[in-house]
């Protein structure tokens, strides 16, 4: 018998029960501005967790520094147990090499405030390429699994279409299932109905309640549409200037904020 090894916080060591995602210590610079200090949380496999607090307090670097679109200036960040970017070696913080960044990375995808299609593709090429040239798949394979991704965001009849000939909501719904279609572990979505027309905000949160029903994804949602935030999550952070000032579920955190800061952002946001 294997013995019982209690789930390790720091991270250390690849294992199948710990956390999804340790932050340890994340610190962000850019050039003197310190965007992350000390920055210590972790979210468990399969939960969803909405990060709140108002524009500049690094909700997005926190987001890009998992899909590794930034350096960390220092810290770890542990995904299933296994560091992303660096990696401890004794008392050294060692950068990871780029094949080994980039097998962990792949398990997670993002969706950004702006769709960032490939504007030179059709709906269904956009939604495959990374299928095929990253994870292998056959033409066929991926083009009959972006057809049914595209069916599940309601646009299965826009396959062949352009990213311009879309709304807005569509395209974002296209996002959507160009990251599902890379069978992510971890979803992050940031602000991803912000850029959109009112009107057009409903179908992608719909899209999304689904995801977050159906799937067991980790993911991380920084919106503003608290009723979204309170229908799909788990938990709440609340940032304040690269700083937890806040958490809790939330029920409690949009209807008894405890913090001053909290009960203020909430006031101007709901
Ligand atoms: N690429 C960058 N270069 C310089 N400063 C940046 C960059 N990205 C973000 N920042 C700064 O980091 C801080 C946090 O930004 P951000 O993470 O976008 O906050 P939020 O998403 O909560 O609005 C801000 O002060 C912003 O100006
Ligand atoms: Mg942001």
């Amino acid at each position: 018998m294997p013995t019982e090894t209690a789930p390790d916080p720091t991270g250390a060591g690849s294992s199948e029960t710990g956390p999804r995602i340790v932050m340890e210590n994340v610190r962000k610079q850019f050039g003197k501005n310190v965007v992350l200090d000390d920055l210590n949380f972790s979210v468990d496999r399969g939960e969803r967790v909405t990060l709140i607090g108002p524009s500049g307090s690094g909700k997005t670097t926190i987001l890009r520094l998992l899909m590794t679109l930034e350096e960390l200036t220092g810290g770890y960040i542990y995904v299933d147990g296994e560091p992303l970017t660096h990696a401890k070696r004794g008392e050294r913080r060692v950068k990871l090499r780029s094949g080994e960044v980039s097998r962990i990375r792949r398990r997670i995808g993002m969706v950004f405030q702006q769709f960032n299609l490939f504007p030179n593709m059709s709906v269904l090429e956009n939604i495959t390429e990374a299928p095929i040239h990253v994870l292998g798949r056959s033409k066929d394979q991926a083009r009959a699994d972006a057809l049914d991704l595209l069916d599940q965001v309601g646009l299965k009849d826009r396959a062949q279409a352009h990213p311009t000939q879309l709304s807005g909501g569509q395209q974002q719904r296209v996002a959507i299932a160009r990251a599902l279609a890379m069978e992510p572990e971890i979803l992050l979505l940031d602000e991803v109905t912000s850029a959109l027309d009112p009107e057009l905000v409903g179908d992608v949160l719909q899209v999304l309640r689904d995801v977050a029903r159906n799937t067991d994804i980790t993911m991380l949602i920084v919106t503003h549409e608290m009723q979204f935030a309170q229908d799909v999550s788990h938990r709440v952070l609340m940032f304040d200037q690269g700083h937890i000032i806040e958490e809790a579920s939330p029920q409690v955190m949009f209807t008894a904020p405890q913090h001053e800061r909290t009960q203020q952002f909430l006031q101007a946001v709901l």
